[in-house]
């Protein structure tokens, strides 16, 4: 119907292309004000005429076609009243498509995702949570509009930090320690050795000497780290579990360890590589940026190279259109720099290929969450202390409930990525429990609880047969094609999503949809006697559970059919 309101005021309106008309057109806010509104503000300037005035003339020119009911000029606007049962019926036939949501745009292309990316040794905080949900999501998002996407887990599995490890380990740490406690072993060997080493630098000559020896092969030194990398992955993979989140590859730093000469060896051959106090960089003031650094004066690699390393191996071995990283936005200068480098080699897929995804800090909103020890919050406790905090509930309201560990922990968990994906990533998130596990507001409870209220509907009218046509009558009213409006953004909301790399725009369309059905369920009876408007109604319970599901399982949420 939009188009061919496009077309309608494009014949009258030569000045302006059919695209500009599209960016103009507003769904007004309000029903009352019409379906479609064309605000003629804009046009003032070429037309040399007052905006109310241009609606005016616009109302009295055009033709009113079939499918509206009235043109009216409010203002500066020209609105379109589209007759309601034609515009109910034209949007049901759309949100009832089985794969309604989804998208072939992206057929036949490539994307990878670099996140979630923790670090071995080192617990998963919630900052990787993070990455982790959003990178999640990112994928969804892609999948549903058709593209391939490479998960691809960048671990911080290489570096001199292992170097310094492997001293405290032998020197302070025990096998059975590091088996009995894992990551936090490894972490108070860690700060241990910082410790040491300020009051003995002779240490640091030591580790220097350890990670030297990793790279060169050594075999017990590559024990020792291999070790450690396997520990903090089982624990790295608990937490992947509760989240129900996998990746196609795990495949860390250390895995370009190998080809990180091969990076040099293009820099230099291209004349982009400089030296400065003995350590190899490639000079980016050019753009107005530090320079970026290679090469050590001890010749090794770092952080930077084997990200470029990356680059190219994926870009040979997966061909991607897009290769998105999503990272704190303390990192922005480092994606920045490399990504420069890439394309100075001549690259030019590099200026929109590469892409860096920030998102804000997590702020703990001045509640203490259980930690293990003074301040280093690990992801894992955060989701399952809402996992528990969610059965207490369901323990009190509904004791009789079936499976309530797994309820629970969809829930939880569900609870926790939502909050995170609510707001746009840049924003900070805050955790308060009494917020995000709150069953009514802007919530993933509220939106579970919808969707629980949907099943439960379809669960008591036996007879519902979706196959029947839809007496379109029923829906005609200002609840019902509310609802209906909401739920048509859906592939439109997808598509911005994805364009934005703004997974909150699906989180948000969830809780319009949700509002909206809640809405038309308060206003109107389902379960009605007549069984043409019983179908009708139930209908669209059930397109509204379908989208809600659709919508949740994008966020990386997993619905429940009951709570
Ligand atoms: N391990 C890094 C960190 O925890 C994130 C890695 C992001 N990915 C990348 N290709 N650099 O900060």
């Amino acid at each position: 119907m939009k188009e061919q309101i496009i077309k309608l005021l494009a014949e009258k309106l030569p000045s302006l292309t059919e695209a500009e008309i599209s960016e103009l057109i507003e769904i007004p806010p309000n029903p009352e004000m019409g379906d479609f509104a064309f605000p003629c503000f804009r046009l003032a300037k070429t037309l040399r005429k007052a905006p109310p005035m241009i609606a005016q003339e616009l109302h009295d020119a055009i033709t009113v076609p079939d499918f509206v009911e009235e043109l009216r000029v409010v203002g500066a606007y020209l609105n379109f009243f589209i007759k309601k049962d034609v515009f109910a019926d034209t949007l049901l036939s759309a949100v009832k498509a089985e794969d309604f949501g989804a998208s072939g745009e992206g057929k036949g292309h490539t994307i990878c995702i670099d996140y979630s990316s923790p670090n071995v040794a080192k617990n998963f905080h919630v900052g990787h949570l993070r990455t982790t949900i959003i990178g999640n999501s990112l994928y969804k998002i892609y999948s549903k509009l058709g593209y391939h996407v490479e998960r691809i887990n960048h671990l911080g599995d290489w570096g001199t930090q292992f170097g310094k490890l492997i001293v405290a380990y032998k020197k302070w740490g025990s096998e059975e320690s590091v088996k009995e406690k894992g990551i936090e072993e490894l972490m108070r060997l860690y700060v241990l050795f910082h410790q040491e080493a300020d009051k003995d630098p002779a240490l640091e000559d030591e580790a220097r000497h350890w990670f030297a020896e990793m790279e060169r092969g050594n075999e017990e030194a590559l024990h020792i780290w291999q070790w450690f990398v396997e520990i903090s992955l089982e624990e790295f993979k608990r937490t992947y579990r509760l989240l129900g989140m996998d990746f196609d590859h795990y495949m860390g730093e250390s895995f370009y360890r190998d080809k990180t000469e091969d990076v040099v060896n293009r820099l230099s051959s291209a004349g982009l590589l400089t030296e400065s106090e003995g350590a190899k960089i490639v000079d980016l003031e050019a753009y107005d940026m530090a320079p970026c650094l290679i090469l050590k004066n001890d010749g090794s690699s770092i952080y930077a190279t084997r990200d470029l390393a990356a680059i190219f191996y994926r870009k040979e071995n997966y061909h991607f259109d897009k290769c998105l990283y999503v990272t704190g936005q303390e990192q922005r200068l480092h994606f920045q720099q490399v990504f420069k480098v890439v394309e100075l080699l001549g690259n030019e897929w590099a200026k929109d290929g590469l892409v860096h995804i920030p998102y804000g800090l997590v702020s703990l909103g001045g509640e203490k969450l259980s930690s293990r020890d003074g301040n280093v919050i690990y992801a894992e406790d955060i989701l399952l202390e809402a996992i528990s905090k969610i059965r207490d509930i369901i323990e009190q309201k509904n004791p009789d409930l079936e499976d309530k560990d797994t309820v629970a922990r969809y829930i939880g968990v569900g609870a926790v990525i939502f909050n995170d994906l609510y707001n746009q990533r840049i924003k900070d998130v805050s955790f308060r429990w009494e917020h995000l596990l709150n069953f009514d507001g802007e919530t993933g409870p509220y939106v579970q609880y919808t969707y629980a209220r949907c099943s439960s509907i379809l669960r008591k009218v036996d007879d519902y047969d979706p196959a029947a046509p839809v007496d379109i009558r029923f829906l005609t009213d200002e609840a019902s094609l509310g609802l209906l409006k909401e739920l048509s953004r859906f592939p439109a909301v997808v598509k911005e999503a994805a364009n934005r790399y703004e997974p909150s725009v699906v989180a948000r369309f969830s809780i319009a949809v949700a509002q909206a059905f809640n809405h038309y369920y308060t206003v109107n009876r389902i379960n009605v006697e007549d069984p043409a408007e019983r179908n009708a109604r139930v209908s669209l319970v059930d397109i509204t559970r379908r989208v809600l599901r659709d919508a949740m399982d994008l966020l990386g949420i997993t619905c429940v059919e009951q709570m």
